[in-house]
């Protein structure tokens, strides 16, 4: 089948890759020039595990190609997907559609044929309904159907994600429309992922929905947290005594500096946005909200109690800068808050992260960067892991000793075993375990 994926970033490229691999012909549009050039030289301008790899071979092929000419892959294609960002509008917090808008504006005047437009991005409920009016108001003659297939995938394992998806939902009535989805997504389909089809409405809000619920196990744990190291227990094992639990499920129980990353903070505050036009205001979702966001300058708080409440004169290291490991994404990573408000205390910061520190320059300044962990541990009176990179999980605790001012790791992960640090004579805090 014949694809154009407007819109070449995280979700555009991963997905237009996956798709070529499946044997489709896809053709990525992105109006970033500078993008396409690279993509074209096979220079892939994100770091996500195993995309270089799958780009070029499907490249090779003849399966994959890349253009700033959104008209002519349009024209061409029977499935377009509409992959743009979704960001924060300045000021209100609703989700900027903007792009998602224009995209459609441009994709009505190239249709040709019978097309089916895939809103991919993640756009509130109703989004659906104007990209309809306005293809329908630019191009009356047109044959085509607009559906809603949110997508899931997260960075740092995108591709395994899009190939094993817990499910796809797919939000149209149109028969015909059905029927390309389905053949579009037929290998996953062959491998029993769960095709979930619905209206177009239920296939926005159910995004939404997922994300802020996510959102909310990883705030409860977080705050669960804050209990337990008050009143000497360890988050680590109450996690692990509600987690086995089929109806709570283990995963995202993680305690940790509070969530970050491309999706939750703008799709958490855009749903309250939604919810509040709709007069059904989601009152679990504002306390999510406002609790993470309170939670990542108390970081730095820790920081600032471990070292006695006095961090001027002080440096401190940070390890890890990514929202998450395996990513070069920055966008609204708990780090920048954290360095932000630690240079506010008087402290001079030392960064390291193994992908993310060319995109951590236009997010923090001020901050030395440096080549690996023990460059950064020079002179530092704390280490604080801030993201989990597999690199970080076995230091040498006597480089490290050798090189800091001071032997003290803050662990924000958890991802340290309190004794194995101690013993290794380090001063050791990390979240949720109180001391014992
Ligand atoms: N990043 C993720 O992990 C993830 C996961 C699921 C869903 N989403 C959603 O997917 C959408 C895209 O996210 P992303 O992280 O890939 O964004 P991104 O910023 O990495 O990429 C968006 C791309 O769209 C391009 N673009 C904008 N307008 C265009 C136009 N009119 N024509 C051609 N190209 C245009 C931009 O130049 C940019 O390269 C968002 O709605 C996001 O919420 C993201």
């Amino acid at each position: 089948m014949r694809v154009a994926m407007i819109g070449t970033g995280y979700v555009g490229l991963v997905s237009g890759a996956c798709f070529a691999d499946f044997g489709h012909e896809v053709t990525c549009v992105d109006k970033d020039t500078g993008k396409i050039a690279a993509l074209g030289r096979g220079e892939v301008p994100i770091y996500e595990p195993g995309l270089t790899a799958m780009v070029a071979a499907n490249a090779r092929a003849g399966r994959l190609k890349f253009t700033g000419d959104l008209a002519g892959a349009v024209k061409n294609a029977e499935a377009v997907f509409i992959a743009v960002g979704t960001p924060s509008r300045r000021g209100d917090g609703h989700a900027d559609l903007s792009f998602v808008y224009d995209a459609a504006r441009e994709i009505a005047a190239a249709l040709d044929g019978f097309t089916v437009v895939i809103t991919k991005s993640t756009v509130p409920v109703g989004t659906g309904d104007e990209v309809e009016r306005i293809v329908r108001e630019a191009r009356p003659d047109a044959d085509v159907a607009v559906v809603s297939n949110p997508e899931f995938l997260r960075e740092g394992a995108a591709i395994r994600d899009f190939k094993h998806p817990d499910r796809i939902v797919i939000g149209t009535v149109d028969e015909r429309a059905r029927e390309l989805m389905r053949e579009l997504y037929r290998p996953l389909y062959l491998n029993r992922a769960p095709i979930l089809f619905t209206e177009r409405r239920t296939a926005e809000l159910t995004k939404y929905a997922a994300n802020a619920f996510l959102a909310t196990k990883i705030t409860f744990i977080n705050e669960i947290a804050d209990l337990a190291e008050k009143v000497g227990a360890d988050v680590q094992e109450i996690a692990r005594g509600i987690g086995l639990d089929n109806r709570i499920g283990e995963k995202f129980l993680h305690a940790g500096p509070g969530y970050g990353g491309s999706c939750f903070p703008k799709d958490t505050v855009a749903l309250l946005k939604t919810g509040q036009d709709y007069d059904a205001p989601l009152r679990v979702v504002e306390a999510v909200v406002a609790v993470n966001d309170a939670r990542k300058r108390a970081m730095a708080r820790k920081v600032s109690a471990a070292l006695g409440g006095e961090l001027r004169g002080k440096t401190v290291a940070v390890l890890g800068l990514t929202f998450k490991p395996n990513t070069d994404d920055m966008r609204e990573a708990p780090s920048i808050p954290l360095i932000t408000a630690l240079q506010d205390m008087g402290a001079a910061v030392r960064a390291y992260d193994p992908e993310g520190m060319q995109q951590a320059k236009a997010h923090v300044s001020n901050v030395t960067f440096c080549d690996d962990a023990y460059a950064c541990a020079q002179g530092a009176s704390a280490l604080v892991i801030v993201t989990e990179w597999e690199q970080f999980r076995a230091l040498d605790f006597e480089r490290l000793k050798a090189a800091m001012a001071r032997p003290l790791l803050v662990d924000l992960r958890n991802i340290y075993a309190p004794e194995e640090v101690r013993r290794a004579g380090f001063a050791y805090e990390s979240v949720g375990r109180g001391k014992k």
